[in-house]
């Protein structure tokens, strides 16, 4: 990191972050404290000293993490994309009260994603920069999802912890989707965020899957539309359907898309009501948000839309968790989605295929740790169940 090690004081404690190392996609934050800093004098010997920097670092997270996504509120990252600014000239230009904008951006030095420069200035590191909006691989909303809504459901963690259920609806009184519904800058967020998490395997599929013959992708659970856009530029033949919650899609539709009338956002109920015109059926990031009765009824109704058009295939896309270095995102989706949900396994997805009459035909693996299953109806699996009404 140019400039040295950034270093701080958490509590009482001076700390040192002497060095960010990678271990199985895992990053890890070697802290210290001031060398023979004892750090309980008089109560333990030099040789006993705990390693009090690691935990207060570890405990005071939440406090970069509220300092990133206030930084990217306030479009800080985007002041200083022309190069380094004083943290006085910051303040008048985001419209801030200097001091508490100074501690901010000192906040922000000890976690790396700012350097201080001469005279009291800050310029963004490259880890900072893709707080940007406009960086090509932009995790800015990203962050603000992470370090406001979902930071906000881990207040009722020990709920989970205790008795397996999200906390989301005992921190909000509603589920993470009705509460997105009814707020509509956190689902902008949401969906701005998923859109960010989705670019990659969008390109991946646009540019890998052979879609040769197919006329109409559909999209089920599409959120903005980002996947189809990215298939639909590739494939100039190909129409698309975004099938999402009404408000999504209202939002979605809003603006000119550049795929113009060949894309169409429908406003459905996935567990009840999939359109019937495609030849090929996406389902990314959908499944792993329910308990595995839910599962089964988005996929029998994929199966019913499916059967009005022979030969069509779905496009079944989840990351795939391990359970060493998954821990922290299997639990947060315990923590966010009813019914305790703790995402796949390959194995694990295999069971519900065959559980909802699908039969893999291949996998592959995609960006992210995701995996992709081509499966059409199992021939076993015999006439596709009545839907059921909407919450039934
Ligand atoms: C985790 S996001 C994944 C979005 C997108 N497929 C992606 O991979 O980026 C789940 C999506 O399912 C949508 N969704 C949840 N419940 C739904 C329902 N009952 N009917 C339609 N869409 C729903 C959400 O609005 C959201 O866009």
């Amino acid at each position: 990191m140019p400039g040295g090690f950034p270093t701080g004081r958490v509590g009482s404690q001076r700390v040192e972050c002497s060095q960010v190392s990678t271990e199985g996609g895992v990053q890890h934050m070697e802290t210290r404290t001031e060398p023979n800093q004892a750090i309980v004098p008089g109560l333990l010997s030099e040789g006993e000293q705990p390693d009090f920097p690691r935990v207060l670092m570890l405990a005071a997270g939440g406090t970069i993490a509220r300092a990133l996504a206030v930084a990217a509120r306030l479009r800080i990252p985007e002041l200083l994309a022309a190069g380094p600014l004083s943290s006085g000239e910051l303040a008048k230009r985001a419209e801030c009260h200097p001091e508490a904008l100074d501690r901010l951006l000192g906040t922000l030095a000890l976690a790396g994603v700012l350097t201080r420069v001469a005279d009291g200035g800050y310029r963004l590191t490259d880890a900072g920069a893709v707080l940007r909006s406009d960086h090509p691989a932009s995790l800015r909303n990203t962050v603000m999802l992470l370090a406001e809504t979902y930071d906000d459901a881990f207040r009722g963690l020990l709920t989970t912890v205790t008795s397996g259920e999200s906390a989301f609806r005992e921190v909000f009184g509603v589920s993470l989707y009705e509460h997105l519904a009814a707020n509509p800058e956190e689902e902008r967020v949401f969906d701005a965020a998923m859109a960010e998490m989705c670019r990659p395997v969008a390109a991946e599929l646009a540019g890998g899957y052979d879609f040769s013959g197919v006329r109409t992708v559909v999209d089920v659970g599409g959120g903005d539309g980002t996947l189809l856009g990215g298939i639909l530029r590739e494939h100039p033949e190909l129409r698309g359907v975004c099938v999402d919650r009404p408000s999504v899609c209202e939002r979605a539709a809003a603006p000119p898309h550049p795929a113009g009338d060949r894309i169409v956002f429908r406003p459905a109920d996935i567990f009840t009501e999939i359109p019937a015109a495609g030849d090929r059926y996406v389902i990314k990031n959908v499944l792993h948000d329910w308990p595995t009765e839910w599962q089964v009824r988005v996929l029998t109704a994929i199966r019913r839309a499916m059967a009005a058009t022979p030969g069509s295939r779905l496009l079944v896309i989840e990351p795939m968790l391990e359970d060493e270095i998954d821990a922290p995102h299997a639990l947060t989706q315990m923590v966010l989605c009813e019914g305790g949900t703790r995402g796949f396994s390959e194995a694990g997805m295999r069971r519900l295929l065959a559980a909802a009459g699908f039969t893999p035909l291949s996998a592959g693996a995609l960006a992210g740790d995701h995996r992709l299953f081509e499966c059409v109806p199992s021939a076993e699996a015999g006439p596709v169940p009545e839907a059921r009404p909407a919450g039934g």
